[in-house]
């Protein structure tokens, strides 16, 4: 068997892609850039190869080699959408190209986000959206798009702050108060991809959303209720508040030279009224379904307090 070509593989999804596909047999190879200071989150057994998204001279021969490829690199903070566009935009045209030159039949999954189906909203929302669109407009072999909402589990860095107050009996909203959220493990997520990579030609050129099953998705009392276990107290931020924080936090890191979670566009993506999907076409096409509630989930996650992290 030849193995699964997949970048981002040091990253919190990376990892546990990782870690499904070599306990299901599966060889990965990861491509990993110079410049990562996260090499030690290649788990072992893993190959890897040492290549910028933007060498398509290295990825050729790689990509003709792989049975599939999955791209799973992807900036979560940016300043701007030029701070987005490598890993989200020109990584992903790099690979379609050395694809379409040196691996027309192979398939390609690439981890999208549900944010691409507003890219007005921000920078990275934008940033999704164009990186799927250099898939869909220029991919002359067979592609699928998985767009998650908030993926959590272990090894995240962006749900877990907000999981841990939770789960001390606070949660801090920052959208409106009837606001929804969909939600997945992140083992879910690599499960899907397995699902995938055994019924890929069932889902050549689709666009699939994928969630924990919960219709619907959750509004922030259930979040609070299950995390905490029932007893916990709601701050509500307002609008004006978490709005001005990432100017503030924009203006910072500007003069301070760092990538900021909260800008401008971070605070809109917070404070829309949903982000709401299902699981309904994935499950069709590969027979996968979600097994991670957000109960188990959550009680899993405190219990592993302990697993490998990424810095
Ligand atoms: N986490 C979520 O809730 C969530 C939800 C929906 C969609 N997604 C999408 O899922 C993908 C993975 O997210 P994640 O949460 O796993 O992110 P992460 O933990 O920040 O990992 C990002 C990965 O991408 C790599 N990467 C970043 N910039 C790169 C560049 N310029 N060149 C090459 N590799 C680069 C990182 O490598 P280094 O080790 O070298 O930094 C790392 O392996 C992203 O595309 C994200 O948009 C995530």
């Amino acid at each position: 068997m030849n193995p699964v070509l997949l970048t981002g593989a040091t990253g919190f999804i990376g990892q546990r892609l990782q870690k499904m596909f070599l306990a299901e047999g599966v060889p990965v190879l990861a491509v990993v850039r110079p410049a990562s200071t996260h090499r030690d989150a290649l788990l072992s057994g893993t190959e890897y190869l040492l290549a910028d998204l933007s060498d398509t001279p290295l990825l050729e021969p790689a990509v003709s080699t792989a049975d599939a490829v999955i791209y799973c690199a992807g900036s979560v903070r940016g300043r701007s959408l030029e701070e987005f566009e490598p890993a989200n935009v020109t990584g992903i045209r790099s690979v379609v190209d050395a694809m379409n030159r040196a691996a027309p039949d192979t398939p390609l999954l690439l981890i999208s986000s549900l944010a691409a189906s507003r890219p007005h909203v921000s920078d990275y929302a934008n940033s999704k959206f164009l990186g799927e669109q250099e898939v869909v407009q220029h991919a002359r072999f067979p592609w699928t798009v998985f767009r998650p909402p908030a993926v959590y589990g272990p090894g995240d860095r962006e749900m877990l702050p907000i999981l841990k107050l939770a789960r001390k009996g606070l949660v801090t909203p920052a959208g409106p108060a009837a606001q929804r959220l969909s939600l997945i493990h992140v083992d879910d997520v690599a499960a899907a991809a397995g699902a995938w990579l055994k019924s890929w030609p069932e889902c050549v050129s689709q666009v699939y959303t994928l969630d924990d099953g919960h219709a619907g998705g959750y509004d922030w009392h259930e979040i609070a209720a299950t995390v905490s276990g029932g007893n916990y107290r709601r701050l509500n931020i307002p609008g004006w508040l978490i709005h001005g924080m990432g100017y503030i936090n924009l203006a910072v890191s500007r003069l301070l030279g760092y990538s900021p979670m909260l800008t401008p566009g971070k605070a809109r993506e917070l404070t829309q009224a949903d982000w709401v999907c299902n699981n309904t076409a994935l499950n069709k096409a590969t027979g996968w379904s979600p097994q991670i509630t957000l109960e188990k989930g959550v009680l899993d996650l405190f219990a592993e307090a302990g697993s490998p992290q990424r810095n």
